[in-house]
């Protein structure tokens, strides 16, 4: 691999970055693009045209994909902003309805848009019947994020009148729906699971308790929410609505890109999402504890957290972004106390486990050195499992929180009129053009 030498000359005054290229003697004036928070940019566009160069940041750790209005984070002091509402103060004053209006819409409902919307959403909860006879096909023991990948992927068979991306009003119709047909989606995926009879959907209970009613409740008995599970459900889904350009949300936008219909495109977001280092990483969490089992064996497996030889890495632990902690995490930490006093299970072996697992973790060298905080990931496991659901649903639940952040993405890329497909070049580093061989010449 050959290297070409470059220097980058910043002149703030100027607001431009000269790239010069001291084998040639070339050299091109980037300009610095400021958004309304964050690091300055340098808009590389013109560098391939004026240069004949590309850049080269696998993983995109320096690269600005898009511009977005959605939402903020500055990763080292630990900021997370929804249209400019710090994500604490939506935990703590709003609905999963409120945010997700904001998300999509840009403002916070006034309160006759606010009914508007949860209006509308409670009105798109029922799925195509004949979608249900889909779940018949699956294996009882599928993961449940496999079935979602599938039936969510079937919505395009079914809603054709809201596939139509420039139409705006389909745009919005198809948003609704996804928003509001996630969760009889996942509530399904689970009750075939268990091999539950479906609980269809109750337009009037609200976004949270109606998931959990579909999820918990069974037809032979009288269905009872506890007010502090549902608060907690709702807040988990605030937490999870949107997280900027993260894996699954940059699928969605690069799927999209091409012209994709909005429910495939929201179908490859939830393929990205089940990975482990991703919306995946809740389920290996609660894995992870329960392999450790007990606080004596926390020692051994930060060593191996911190052996690069071992491919152990501890869960919950680590963000691309935020090298400060998770502010997500820690919204998610009071949920958790609170819940589990609720549901008077403080003295629960799992949690102390994790807190202990914190603890030392956070006072290790290695994790301060490399900036590693829990992320959000590694409590909303615990939650979760004390309101009942199992490890395979912890993603699925992230998914249909997701959602709306998915879909408010899709939006603002369709809407911008810069917009173009997505297509990365490459450091190409395989072999130079060669002939032919015939196969009965090859040795
Ligand atoms: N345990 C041990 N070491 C870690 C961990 C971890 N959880 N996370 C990162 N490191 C180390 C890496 O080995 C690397 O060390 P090196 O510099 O000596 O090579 C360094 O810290 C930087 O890590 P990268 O993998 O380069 O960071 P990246 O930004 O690519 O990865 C990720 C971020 C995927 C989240 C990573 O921290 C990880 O795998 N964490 C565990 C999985 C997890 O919790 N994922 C949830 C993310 S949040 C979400 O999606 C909602």
């Amino acid at each position: 691999m050959s290297k070409v030498t470059a220097k980058i000359e910043s002149a703030a005054q100027t607001d431009s970055v000269t790239l010069i290229d001291n084998a040639s003697n070339k050299s091109v004036e980037l300009p610095l693009l400021h958004g309304t928070e964050g690091p300055k940019v340098v808009d590389i566009r013109r560098l391939y045209a004026e240069t004949g160069f590309f850049t080269f940041d696998p993983g995109y750790t320096a690269t600005g994909s898009t511009e977005s209005k959605i939402t903020f984070i500055d990763g080292d002091k630990g900021i997370l902003l929804h249209r400019g509402y710090p994500i604490e103060e939506l935990a703590e004053h709003a609905t999963f309805p409120e945010v997700c209006y904001l998300l999509l819409n840009g403002e916070l409902p006034t309160p006759a848009e606010y009914e508007k919307f949860e209006h509308t959403i409670a009105r798109h909860t029922m799925l195509h019947e004949q979608i249900t006879y889909f779940y018949r096909g699956f294996r009882r023991d599928a993961h449940p994020m496999a079935i979602m990948c599938g039936v969510v992927g079937a919505l395009s068979a079914f809603y054709h009148d809201s596939t139509d991306i420039d139409d705006p009003h389909q745009r919005m119709v198809a948003s609704h729906r996804m928003i509001a047909k996630m969760p009889t989606i996942a509530a399904m995926a689970y009750k075939f699971s268990i091999g539950q009879p479906f609980m269809y959907p109750r337009n009037d209970l609200n976004y949270a308790v109606n998931f959990l009613y579909m999820t918990s409740a069974v037809p032979c008995e009288e269905y009872v929410i506890d007010p502090i599970v549902s608060r907690a459900m709702d807040r988990i889904f605030i937490l999870h609505a949107d997280h900027e350009q993260n894996a699954s949300t940059s699928t969605v936008r690069l799927a999209g890109s091409s012209g994709a219909n909005p429910f495939a495109c929201i179908a490859a977001g939830i393929a990205s999402l089940w990975g482990p280092a991703h919306g995946g990483a809740n389920e290996a969490v609660l894995k992870m504890l329960h392999e450790i089992g007990d606080k004596s064996r926390i020692p051994e497996f930060l060593k191996r957290a911190k052996d690069k030889d071992d491919p152990f890495r501890l869960m919950g632990f680590g963000h691309r972004v935020y090298k400060n902690y998770d502010p997500r995490a820690k919204v998610m930490q009071e949920s958790c106390h609170e819940v589990l006093n609720a549901l008077d299970k403080k003295d629960d072996p799992i949690l102390e486990l994790a807190m202990e697992l914190e603890r030392i973790a956070l006072e290790d060298e290695y994790f301060i050195e490399k900036k590693l905080f829990p992320n959000i990931d590694f409590y909303s496991g615990i939650i979760l499992q004390a309101i009942g659901f199992p490890i395979s649903m912890f993603t699925v639940l992230f998914a249909v929180a997701r959602t709306v952040g998915w879909v408010a993405h899709w939006n603002e890329m369709i809407e911008d009129p810069h917009q173009k497909i997505g297509r990365p070049r490459q450091l190409y580093t395989g072999p130079s053009q060669r002939p032919y061989v015939a196969r009965e010449k090859r040795r």
